[in-house]
């Protein structure tokens, strides 16, 4: 029962209120939700929505977040983007247990995959969860995030080792939004006039229930997807902020569009066409890590899991009445359209578009470099099967694949086979080329995913600083990520 597109209003997820200044609460459930008309979808949640409830945060300012877990299964919470100290960055095996639990909280000494073709890491003996420095069991767990950082459009997600991708699928993300004033000052569009847009596909079974090819459903013991899944799980179904293919009424003015993609594998590239094939500027003001140094235009803005970009649209040449469709270029059939905008009224509008936007991006050079790391990124073998890889080794959370100190500035060369959206924690990096040539419209500013294409050598640079600690670094295409493609990043 699949809607025809730009019928649904595009929901816009609820700010959580804290329970005390600087505190809130998040319960981790299970809920159903009328995402497809006539059919309820059952999901896993924070806080019953999904998305879960956006938080909204000034920078500098220390939040806790209390997540309380009542779903089946072991959950971890990440913060992605965020500038967070190791104890609350989420490590896949710092779990909050639910009441109960009688499954496994640490890998059984057995390998259940060999052989079969499939992911199964982490299953063997020896494999990291034995490691009780790192099991952390509990049915609450407070984080606490600094939030020192750039502001920009964080989300959170779960990152439980081996199964982030199905829970992700299940609904387990939100975002978080980190202001300040400089850049409250600047004049962009705001209030109505700036929309978070979580892109994410799903698939859905003909009873409303989403489908993901899961070996085991339950997700409670054995990791992994079928083997036709093994680069990635797709669906034919584009939601934003959780809804199929949404329309939002618009004055014609000026937006903000604070663009995640949430997909675990899909790539999108988007373009703003209106009803008479005039495509508009996505005048991008910001990236992963904050504002640019000056605004950047697009006419299609390629987006990779993890990604978020900051865009500026200005409605106000298009007639009132008529629409701004969101394309997805690499899209066929109904994966070609996202949203929709349909251009109420006309409007006053004061706000701008300066051309500085910050001033305080890091400008590292090569020279300040203390190292130069290669990362190959592909697939190989794994315990007997096919897995992703991380320069040849499949994540062990016991092994610390690079050591740094504290302040240190390297330079990253990555490599792939396919698409990988390689992303790091704790830090921003820059991009300095691309298979040896400069970087794209797309790279500006502060990232921390990136996106590799196919057969392409990848160069960033970032400076190890914020905390010591065991920190990760993996590809988020999320299938790739549960198989393995992860590794550790230490902080000394
Ligand atoms: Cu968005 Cu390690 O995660
Ligand atoms: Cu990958």
């Amino acid at each position: 029962p699949l809607p025809p597109p730009y019928q649904v209003p595009l929901p816009i997820p609820a700010t959580l209120e804290p329970v005390a200044p600087g505190r809130y609460e998040i319960v981790q459930r299970e809920a159903s939700a009328e995402i497809l008309p006539g059919v309820r979808t059952p999901l896993w949640t924070y806080g019953g929505t999904f998305p879960g409830p956006t938080i909204e945060s000034r920078r500098g300012r220390q939040i806790t977040v209390t997540h309380r877990n009542e779903l089946p299964v072991p959950t971890v919470v990440h913060l992605h983007g965020g500038r967070t100290p190791a104890a609350s960055d989420g490590y896949p095996t710092d779990l909050v247990l639910p009441a109960g639990w009688t499954g496994a909280t640490a890998h059984a000494g057995h390998d259940t995959h060999a052989g079969h073709g499939m992911a199964g890491h982490g299953m063997q003996a020896g494999h990291g969860m034995k490691d009780a420095r790192a099991v952390v069991t509990e049915l609450t767990r407070d984080y606490t995030f600094p939030l020192d950082q750039r502001p920009t459009l964080l989300w959170y997600h779960d990152h439980r080792m081996d199964f982030t991708a199905p829970a992700i699928w299940r609904g387990l993300a939100g975002l978080h939004i980190v202001r300040d004033d400089a850049e409250e000052a600047l004049g962009l569009p705001a209030g109505p006039r700036e929309l978070p847009l979580m892109i994410a596909d799903r698939a859905f079974a003909a009873d409303g229930s989403l489908l993901y090819p899961s070996l085991d459903p339950t997700l409670r013991e054995r990791p992994g997807v079928q083997e036709p899944y093994l680069a990635g799980v797709l669906g034919d179904v584009i939601l934003v902020n959780g809804a199929p293919w949404p329309v939002h009424e618009v004055d014609a003015a000026r937006y903000r569009l604070r663009v995640l993609n949430a997909s675990n594998a899909r790539h999108y590239e988007l373009e703003a066409v209106t009803d008479d094939g005039r495509r508009l500027d996505l005048v991008q003001v910001g990236a992963d890590q904050g504002l640019l140094a000056a605004p950047v235009t697009h006419r299609l803005l390629p987006i990779a899991p993890a990604e978020r970009y900051d865009v500026v649209i200005d409605f106000s040449g298009v007639p009132v009445g008529s629409r701004v469709r969101l394309l997805n270029r690499l899209g066929t059939g109904r994966t070609r359209d996202v949203m929709a905008f349909r251009v109420a009224r006309k409007a006053a509008d004061d706000s701008r578009v300066p051309g500085v936007l910050s001033t305080d991006l890091p400008a590292w050079r090569r020279s300040d470099a203390v190292r130069v790391r290669d990362f190959a990124f592909r697939a190989g073998q794994l315990h007997g099967g096919r897995g992703w890889l991380v320069g040849g080794l499949p994540f062990d959370p016991a092994r610390a694949d690079v050591t740094t100190g504290l302040g240190d500035v390297e330079v990253w060369r990555l490599v792939a086979d396919v698409h990988h959206p390689v992303h790091l924690h704790l830090v921003g990096f820059r991009v300095l080329s691309r298979s040896g040539r400069p970087p794209l419209p797309h790279d500006a500013g502060l990232k921390d995913t990136v996106s590799l294409r196919p057969g392409e050598a990848v160069e960033i640079i970032t400076r190890f600083d914020g905390y010591r600690g065991r920190f990760l670094f993996h590809c988020h295409n999320a299938e790739h990520e549960d198989m393995a493609m992860m590794a550790n990043l230490e902080i000394v």
